[in-house]
């Protein structure tokens, strides 16, 4: 399904560019900027091909976790030069928080890149000449049983903004497949309503979740939190065993 999707989208996609330098080098400035409108809803298009690709994937059981050990400080770092764009754009000031001791994690980075991106994208997208404030910390937690003690490290990631915010009875369906809170027809925000269910279901699948708080015209705060260790269901030999060559 994925290939079949996105094939004919890459060869619009080439074909445009390949439209686009021909356009140049025979001095045909004038559809310029049509060829460009191309491109960019072409890409909004595998954007969106993506996240619903994403999200069937999720619902079917299908989606893969590739769990690595990684730097929170680069994770957050390589998330900020993704977002301080968007932040800008709409002229907020983008502070982080972070104690230089956060350590390292082992969990499926690229899905939490995609959360955090997704997170701190919609805080950005939502607030006007404001603030968003990212925290993130770690949290050991004992726990009790049989008489043992175990210890379980959490890392918490916090977004906070000081945008539109969200009424409370739009709360409960915030993170359903396509939902969006303001009128569709007047909400000049753009979007598909994907990025929070992708995001609590890839959150699920870390062995976490996201909750939210907020209050309308104030602003909102995401909190995801996830186990420094993401839980392992499957064993490595038997993957192993599966596919020796790897
Ligand atoms: N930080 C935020 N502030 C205000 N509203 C938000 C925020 N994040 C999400 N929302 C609301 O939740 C809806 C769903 O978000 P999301 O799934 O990311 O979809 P999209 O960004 O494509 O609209 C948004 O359309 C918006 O109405
Ligand atoms: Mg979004």
């Amino acid at each position: 399904m994925s290939h079949e999707l996105r094939t004919p989208l890459a060869a619009i996609i080439g074909y445009n560019e390949l439209m686009q330098d021909l356009a140049a080098e025979y001095d045909l400035t004038p559809i310029l900027p049509y060829l460009k409108k191309v491109d960019m809803t072409a890409h909004q298009l595998l954007a969106i091909i993506s996240d619903i690709l994403d999200l069937s994937k999720v619902e079917a059981g299908r989606m893969e976790l590739l769990p690595e050990r990684a730097h929170i400080s680069v994770i957050i770092n390589h998330v900020l030069t993704n977002v301080q764009p968007l932040a800008d754009k709409n002229n907020n000031i983008l502070s982080v928080n972070y104690p230089t001791d956060i350590g390292e994690l082992y969990t499926d980075v690229a899905k939490l890149k995609q959360i955090l991106i997704n997170l701190l994208s919609n805080a950005a997208k939502f607030t006007q000449n404001g603030r968003i404030t990212f925290t993130i910390t770690r949290e050991t937690k004992s726990f009790n049983n049989d008489n043992n003690q175990t210890q379980n490290d959490w890392i918490i990631f916090e977004i906070a903004d000081t945008g539109i915010g969200i009424p409370e009875n739009a709360l409960p369906k915030l993170f359903r497949p396509f939902v969006q809170i303001n009128d569709s027809t007047t909400r000049p925000y753009g979007g598909t309503g994907l990025g929070l269910a992708i995001s609590q279901r890839f959150a699920y699948l870390l062995g976490g979740n996201i909750t939210v708080q907020s209050t309308l015209g104030k602003g909102s705060t995401f909190t995801l939190i996830i186990p420094a260790q993401i839980p392992i269901e499957e064993s490595p030999a038997k993957s192993y065993e599966e596919n020796p060559a790897a």
